[in-house]
Parts: C-alpha cells; sequence; structure tokens
C-alpha cells in the first residue's frame, strides 16, 4: 500500500452512505479519487485534517434544486457548500436555462433569471460553459419541458401541434445527447398546464435511449394528488423509463393526512415501475405568488417582488393592508412574485420524510430576497432537528437518503458513497452539534456544525467559510462521459 495521499481524514467516524452501521477509520485521498478507507495511522498526506469526533459521510447530493444560475453566479455555491452539499441536480420543475434565448420569459422561468440568463440555444452550449466555468459543487442537470414549450411554441395556452412537439422531442434529444440525465416537467405552472400527457409522452421518448429520467412537479399536488400521481406513473410506463415525484407532498387543510395514501400509491406503483420521491423538511412550501393557494394556507409571506421589492419578507395580507386591497388584487399588484405558503401539515412532512425511498432535496430558490430557509438548512436540518432531536430515522438513514439513494436514483455512478476507487465527495460533520440556523424571519443564516466539505478531492469549505477552490463537474449519467470540468 502506497502509503502518501493529496489528502487524508484522520480519527473519522465514516458513514458511508449505504446504511451499514458507521465504523471507524481513516481516509486517503489520491487524484480526486479515494485511495482507501481503513486504519491508516502510517500514511501520510499534502493535506491531513483530523476528523476526531467528527462523522465522514459522502458529500450530500441535493436532488432538486433550482441552482442553474447560481452555479455561475456564485460558484462558491455557498448556501449549498455551508450545509455540505457536494452535488446539486438541477433543472428542475420544468425550468432549465437551456435551450432557450429570450430576454423576457414568462413565469416560473424567471425563477431563475434576472435578465438575461436564457441565452443557451442549445444544451451542449450550457454544459460547456458550466464546465469552462466550475463551481465548487457538481451539477447533475435536467432539461426542462417548460423550457423546451417556450422555445418551441408560438402561443402556450393549448397543447402542442405535432411539428411542435417533434421540435421538443429533438431538442430534448440534443439535451440528453449532450449530457442531461432527464427530463423535468411542472404541468403545475401555467406554461404547461395545457399540456397534454401526450405531449409529455411524445416529448420524454428519447429517455428510453439515453437512460434517462422523468421528473416531475405534478400539476395538482391538492384535491386532485392522487390523480396526478397516476399521471405520473402512466408516463414512466408508457415511456419505459424511472419516475421521480418532486417535492412530494400534500398541500391544503382538506387533504392534510392523506400522505398515507400518496405513500401507499407509491408502494404499489414501485411494484411494477421505478418510482422515486424528494422531500424537503419543512412544513411550508416556496414559488412564484399565485392567487389560488391564498385558500390553502394559514399564511402566506412574501420572498419577492418585481414591482415592490420592499414587501420582500411581508406577509401578504399585511401587504394588502398597506395597498389598501384584497389579498387577490394585492397579488395582482405585487407579481411577477415569489411567496411562501404554509399550506402542509407537519405529520405529513414526517411520514414523506420516513418512507424508505424518499431521498432529500432541497427545493432552495437562490435568487429570492427573502427566500424560504430551506435553500441554506435543507441537510443540517434533516441531520439535526428530524434525525437527531426527533429520532425518526437513524443518522445512517439519514446520510443514505441524501446521498448513496440519491446516486443510485440519478444513475449518478461513482458518487454517493465512501468506497475505495470513488470520486472523494466527503463532508466531515458534528453529529452532536448539527443543525440548521435559517429561519423565516432570517433565511440565510448558515446552518451549524459542518466542518469540512470536499468535492473531487479538493475542501471547498473549512472552518466556516469557502476555500475558494472551484472543483466541481458536470455529472452524467454514467462515468465513462465525464468529462473533467477543468481539463
Ligand atoms: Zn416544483
Ligand atoms: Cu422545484
Amino acid at each position: 500500500m502506497d502509503l502518501h495521499y493529496d489528502l487524508l481524514i484522520r480519527n473519522a467516524m465514516v458513514i458511508d452512505g449505504t446504511r451499514r452501521p458507521r465504523f471507524a477509520g481513516d481516509i486517503g485521498v489520491r487524484d480526486g479519487r479515494i485511495a482507501d478507507i481503513g486504519l491508516l495511522a502510517a500514511a501520510r498526506a499534502e493535506i491531513e485534517i483530523d476528523a476526531h469526533g467528527k462523522i465522514a459521510a459522502p458529500g450530500f447530493i441535493d436532488a432538486h434544486t433550482h441552482d442553474d444560475r447560481l452555479l455561475s453566479s456564485d460558484p462558491a455555491m455557498t448556501p449549498k457548500v455551508s450545509q455540505g452539499v457536494t452535488s446539486v441536480v438541477i433543472g428542475n420543475c420544468g425550468i432549465s436555462l437551456a435551450p432557450l434565448v429570450d430576454a423576457a420569459p414568462p413565469p416560473p422561468l424567471d425563477l431563475i433569471d434576472d435578465g438575461g440568463a436564457y441565452r443557451f440555444p442549445d444544451f451542449a452550449s450550457f454544459l460547456e460553459e458550466l464546465e469552462g466555468r466550475p463551481a465548487a459543487s457538481n451539477a447533475a442537470c435536467l432539461v426542462g419541458h417548460t423550457t423546451l414549450r417556450v422555445a418551441a411554441m408560438s402561443r402556450l395556452d393549448r397543447a402542442a401541434t405535432a411539428a411542435e412537439t417533434a421540435r421538443m422531442q429533438e431538442m430534448a434529444r440534443e439535451a440528453l445527447a449532450a449530457g442531461a440525465v432527464g427530463l423535468s416537467t411542472g404541468t403545475y405552472y401555467p406554461p404547461a398546464a395545457h399540456a397534454t400527457t401526450e405531449e409529455i409522452i411524445a416529448v420524454a421518448q428519447p429517455l428510453k435511449d439515453y437512460g434517462g429520467r422523468y421528473v416531475t412537479h405534478m400539476r395538482h399536488e391538492d384535491d386532485r394528488i392522487a390523480e396526478s400521481m397516476e399521471e405520473t406513473f402512466r408516463i414512466g410506463r408508457e415511456v419505459g423509463v424511472p419516475v421521480f415525484i418532486s417535492h412530494h407532498k400534500v398541500v391544503g387543510p382538506r387533504n392534510h393526512g392523506r400522505s398515507a395514501e400518496t405513500l401507499a400509491l407509491l408502494a404499489k406503483a414501485g411494484e411494477r415501475q421505478s418510482v422515486c420521491l424528494d422531500c424537503y423538511p419543512y412544513n411550508a412550501s416556496s414559488t412564484i405568488l399565485r392567487a389560488d393557494r391564498i385558500a390553502l394556507s394559514s399564511r402566506i409571506l412574501i420572498t419577492w417582488s418585481k414591482p415592490h421589492p420592499e414587501f420582500a419578507g411581508m406577509e401578504l395580507a399585511q401587504a394588502a393592508g398597506r395597498l389598501g386591497l384584497s389579498q387577490e388584487q394585492a397579488v395582482a399588484s405585487l407579481s411577477p412574485a415569489g411567496a411562501i405558503y404554509f399550506s402542509m401539515d407537519e405529520t405529513d412532512v414526517q411520514r414523506i420524510l420516513q418512507f424508505d425511498e424518499t431521498m432529500v432535496g432541497s427545493d432552495g430558490l437562490p435568487h429570492d430576497l427573502k427566500p424560504h430557509p430551506r435553500l441554506w438548512g435543507t441537510f443540517p436540518r434533516v441531520l439535526g432537528h428530524y434525525c437527531r432531536d426527533l429520532g425518526l430515522f437513524p443518522l445512517e438513514t439519514a446520510v443514505y437518503k441524501m446521498t448513496g439513494l440519491t446516486a443510485r436514483n440519478f444513475g449518478l455512478k461513482e458518487r454517493g458513497v465512501l468506497k475505495a476507487g470513488y470520486w472523494a465527495d466527503i463532508t466531515l460533520f458534528d453529529a452532536a452539534g448539527i443543525g440548521d440556523a435559517a429561519s423565516f424571519e432570517a433565511p440565510t443564516l448558515p446552518a451549524r456544525g459542518i466542518d469540512s466539505v470536499i468535492v473531487n478531492g479538493v475542501p471547498v469549505w473549512r472552518e466556516g467559510r469557502s476555500t475558494g477552490a472551484r472543483p466541481g463537474r458536470v455529472l452524467r449519467a454514467g462515468a465513462a462521459k465525464e468529462r473533467a470540468a477543468n481539463a
């Protein structure tokens, strides 16, 4: 055994991401990969980290993000790296930056735009830019159906014509050939709400040829959720690919408790097809501001507003009062805008998180003025609040839900598990001290208890701050196709 490494983590308690019980060990890293795990007391390295009293886990994989533009606007990826996240899945909810050239795209595409972000005529040029100017974290990329619709259709208030569907299918194929790991939809949102199930099945056809995934923010998460789940399962079966239900939740007081039913549906569907889901650990959601959420929510907080940025952080009811308008009228005068909706039941959140197949995904919105705290707090909140404090599951399971399970579901080869030969994405944290600090009142506070974060063998977070290193790569579903980001 060669006892010299680039980086050596000593005296760690290793949780390897497979759910196997923790064990004491050292981790030797060479050329970006884990060379050895075991007792390496005699070894030496350029960089040595004493992890006494700390957990060494695979770097967390954020299964659901809208970090598409954050990767270039804040390549240090502070909201994510500070939580121990080493890889993000971007392009969710039908929203991807490519392929689309549009100076003023309709909501919800504006969630990740500040004007001029949609400037990639094809997916390959987007990935080229990501690889040419790497971020601190890795990224696996989905292509968004809503983006395709905006690019291919002259009007969005109808189903696509045969020619438009063919065009979208061709663009989806180009994205997958370039390295997208799947297609996402957001039929909840107006620009995609008129898409028929048949349109989606047609656009998704190339997924089968490329081993891609179908990932969806479903049409309904409230009264008609079961129907939307059936539509999702049907799309997966007809295309012949795994389906992912994004940020699974049941919305509105009438539906509280129905996760018992939806999880049973998921388990049943899982007997005949591949079904995955992600969840964020909060009982409030966040997206664009919409009047149809008023009746479903006990409280609504404004996260941003183009015409009235001064209302960010304020309750909608209070903003309406100031404007002398009803809440419905206030939505119209504040839009385009974003909001946080208190519309879920805590029992449902916990039941969904506990479900065996549930991955952790933040769904954070990094460009909101007063974002939902999930952007900065998701992973430490699962590890601290839900795992340690409430005892929802053992720490090994919590780690698995944010590492090994996610890598397996997305086909991210040689990631998500601490194992010799795998890429060295590693997070060191303090199991007793880890916790989310971000709150609805102060949503951008970094988490507590993250010690060090290593991406592809390179430390990106030490002693509570970014190191400035940007070793992130674009992750393709299959290691052979993965190219070095900074080759
Ligand atoms: Zn969504
Ligand atoms: Cu989302």
